[in-house]
């Protein structure tokens, strides 16, 4: 998700070009040399000063470590693929992920959302929209709960769950996920989220038009008491996604778990307690 393709190469290749350290690098030294900016309170500490080996970066689980792994530049990686490839490597979440048989770190947001606010339980009916590469789908299977999810990526199949590979966009989407269900549905997640464009405006824009339409259709298959959980951000949910959620749910919160990037915008807004549409 957060990788970008990279761009074919411009204009002819050099013949030769000597192997870089990438810690002797601008990629080695202070983000804003790179025109990157620094991730979260770690900006000013004394840590800026050390040698770009030694370089600190701030962990997903907040804090911060010493960088276990450093990639050195190849000749066919862009800079930022370096930057992404070290950013996985050092990240406690992906390991964790890789040895627990999670298919993302992501699957760490939804267990510490679940473990605050009790969403999935035994025998519930789960609909888990934007659900590639499937780690929200593997931890809702594992609490019991039967999935029904959609991703216009494909997922690979995950016993307990079905998923749909489709655009939830589609005006066919909402019809083809409520065949599945065969019912109400007691939690609808969403962590769709489109190709950020770096254009800050585009891009809030984007993410709640997904979570209003997410919206849409938790309120057409909520049963009375479920809950909604989308993808937010910034400040949150806010306007009139907001006014919608306080007014047809008992309960609205905001949460931005631990796996949740710090230098990343992204939130999530959990409503319990639903009321029906406009009650
Ligand atoms: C952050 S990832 C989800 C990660 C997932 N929760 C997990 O644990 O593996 C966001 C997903 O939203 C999907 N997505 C974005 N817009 C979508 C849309 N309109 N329809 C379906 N899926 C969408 C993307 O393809 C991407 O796989």
């Amino acid at each position: 998700m957060e990788r970008r393709k990279s761009s074919s190469r411009q204009g002819p290749r050099p013949k030769k070009r000597p192997k870089v350290d990438i810690s002797k690098t601008a990629l080695g030294a202070e983000p804003e040399k790179r025109g990157l900016k620094r991730a979260g309170p770690a900006a000013k500490s004394p840590a800026d000063k050390r040698p770009p080996a030694k370089a600190s970066v701030t962990p997903s689980g907040g804090g911060q470590r010493e960088l276990a792994v450093n990639v050195k530049t190849a000749r066919k990686r862009k800079l930022s693929s370096t930057l992404w490839l070290q950013r996985q490597l050092n990240d406690p979440f992906v390991a964790r992920a890789k040895a627990e048989g999670y298919r993302s770190r992501a699957a760490y947001k939804l267990i510490e959302l679940d473990e605050k606010f009790g969403l999935l339980k035994k025998g519930a009916r789960v609909v888990d929209l934007g659900a590639a590469p499937g780690g929200w789908t593997q931890v809702a299977v594992k609490k019991g709960a039967r999935v029904i999810g959609i991703d216009y990526l494909g997922v690979p199949p995950i016993p307990g769950a079905e998923i749909l590979e489709l655009d939830f966009l589609d005006e066919t989407a909402p019809a083809k996920l409520k065949a599945l269900l065969g019912g109400k549905a007691d939690v609808v997640l969403s962590d769709m989220a489109a190709p950020t464009t770096g254009h800050k405006t585009t891009d809030h824009l984007r993410i709640i038009a997904l979570a209003e339409a997410a919206l849409d259709f938790a309120e057409d298959v909520l049963a009375p008491g479920g809950a909604f959980v989308s993808k937010v951000f910034q400040g949150g949910a806010e306007g009139e996604l907001l006014s919608r959620l306080k007014q047809d749910f008992e309960t609205v919160k905001h949460a931005k778990p631990k796996a949740s990037r710090s230098d990343s915008a992204e939130m999530y807004v959990v409503a319990a307690g639903f009321r029906g549409r406009g009650k």
